[in-house]
């Protein structure tokens, strides 16, 4: 539920609750005080001051006895007294009324004695009658004294008075009120911030952590809230962080043995050059065939290290990507038929038979840069070459067509790579021989470029190989629908 939702929905509890649960502390004095309510609410029902019956129906009783059979002892204060003293609720009392005069009032109902009671004949149960400020149930019954005057005796319930109930009810019912709002107001907002809080304390001490460098720990919430996505997307930065600064050290450790290579592999031949350049210098290389051999040698090594340099020019401008790429559609048969035909050519003092097997009607187009393609095939072809131990060696290169793409595959019969090296022949600087000598040990930068090359034309590149069968090196190119060259 969004924080807009809830914070409405607890807003509008904080209404409506209280309303809910007055109407439930109401119910609650209803049961608590129910008499004395209704005396004040129901008005023309039977209030607790006199039931019709009720615990004085004896005394009434005794009453209208009397009042038939000697109705003059009705005159006999001390009788009427006594019986009123029987009386058992507490707020009751006796009135008499011979002809318009009263003639006997319990001390406990003087007020009504002075107002207007029921007339004669009326004889029955009042429920309610207002004497000042109080309401009466008044039981009225009627007879006849001895000389025919007309009488009336009548048991009188009293109520409380209204500022009796007033200051009884109206502080409860006050503080009553206050307590529930503000109950109600302080449960909901505990419920409604903690649900708020809660994310908020977890985002604080996230923040805190990722500024103390800490990015190993996760963030979730299955809350849908605005709160719930900002923990995510929190955690999501956090993820992304950690996967920089893992980028960052990574390509960091890359620079440093980038520089460690680079060193190692120019320092050896330097050295090298150092060495002859000294040997000449202190007349070592004495005879002309001695001196021709030491210029020799110092000319292959810087050869050697015109070739490494121009190559990790190369492959640096591969890697920041600031190497030009000049994109052409280009019918594969043709270029493939040209390119190898040249390299048979290049090859032809070395025993290598290169094939090349293609499907019939081979008639693909692929986008690629000419020269590039021909770079990256170079490499993986002069390997080939190279390191083949065989008399004979044969290159294989085949071409499957696939629907968006084609598979490009060039297989030798040298004696492969173990296939846990496959991965790595493809890091920089990376050579399965330890050994670094001219003859066998290139820069280890050929495949690395290869595969720069292959990737900035949207390919991938792979190795497969068992060990004594060859290596295949195959790399995919994109097809183009429409043709061109
Ligand atoms: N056809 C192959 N047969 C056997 N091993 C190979 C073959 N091609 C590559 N390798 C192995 O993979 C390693 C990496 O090859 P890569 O071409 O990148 O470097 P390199 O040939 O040593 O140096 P460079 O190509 O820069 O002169 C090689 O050192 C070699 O051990
Ligand atoms: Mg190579």
């Amino acid at each position: 539920m969004s924080i807009r939702k809830r914070l409405f929905i607890s807003n509008a509890a904080m209404v409506f609750m209280p309303i809910v649960m007055v109407m439930l502390y109401f119910v609650f004095l209803h049961l608590l005080f129910g008499s004395e309510i209704n005396t004040f609410t129901n008005h023309g029902r039977p209030g607790w001051a006199t039931p019709p019956a009720g615990p004085n129906q004896a005394v009434f009783t005794r009453l209208e006895k009397t009042a038939s059979l000697e109705p003059e002892k009705l005159l006999d204060m001390a009788f009427l007294d006594s019986l009123t003293s029987e009386l058992k609720a507490k707020h009751a009392g006796i009135i008499v009324r011979k002809g318009d005069h009263i003639v006997y009032t319990s001390a406990n109902v003087k007020e009504a004695a002075n107002g207007k009671l029921p007339a004669f004949g009326h004889e029955g149960y009042l429920p309610m009658a207002w004497f000042g400020h109080r309401p009466y149930t008044i039981r009225q019954h009627d007879f006849f004294f001895k000389d025919g005057t007309k009488g009336s005796l009548f048991l009188l319930g009293k109520g409380g008075s209204f500022p009796e109930f007033a200051r009884t009810f109206f502080p409860l019912i006050f503080i009553g009120i206050v307590l529930i709002v503000v109950l109600t107001n302080v449960l909901l907002s505990y419920l409604v911030s903690r649900s708020i809080l809660k994310p908020v304390r977890q985002l604080s001490t996230a923040a805190d952590k990722i500024s103390r460098g800490d990015l190993d720990f996760h963030l979730a919430s299955n809350k849908k809230d605005e709160l719930g996505k900002l923990v995510n997307a929190f955690d999501d930065m956090r993820a992304k962080l950690k996967e920089s600064l893992e980028l960052r050290e990574k390509y960091e450790k890359n620079r440093r043995e980038l520089v460690a290579n680079i060193s190692h592999d120019l320092k050896t031949p330097i050295t090298a050059i150092l060495g002859y350049v000294e040997g000449i210098k202190d007349g070592v290389a004495n005879t002309e065939e001695k001196l021709q051999r030491y210029l020799d040698t110092i000319h292959a090594k810087a050869l050697y290290m015109d070739r490494l340099i121009d190559e990790l020019f190369l492959y640096s401008k591969l890697d920041v990507k600031s190497l030009p790429f000049h994109f052409e559609n280009v019918r594969l048969l043709p270029f493939l038929e040209d390119y190898l035909e040249e390299l048979r050519l290049e090859l032809a003092d070395r025993q290598v038979q290169i094939d090349l097997r293609v499907p019939d009607a081979l008639d693909a187009v692929v986008l690629l840069d000419r020269n590039h393609i021909i770079r990256a095939m170079n490499n993986i072809i002069y390997n080939s070459v190279k390191y083949t131990d065989k008399e004979n060696c044969r290159i294989q290169v085949s071409v499957e067509e696939q629907v968006d793409k084609v598979k490009i595959q060039i297989c030798d019969n040298g004696p492969g790579v173990p296939p846990e090296e496959l991965e790595n022949i493809f890091q920089r600087f990376y050579r399965i021989e330890p050994s670094r000598n001219l003859e066998t040990g290139g820069s280890g930068l050929g495949l690395a470029i290869a595969a720069q090359i292959i990737e900035a034309h949207g390919g991938t590149i792979w190795a497969d190989s068992r060990p004594g069968e060859g290596l295949c090196l195959s790399f995919t190119l994109q097809k183009i629908c429409d043709q061109g060259d």
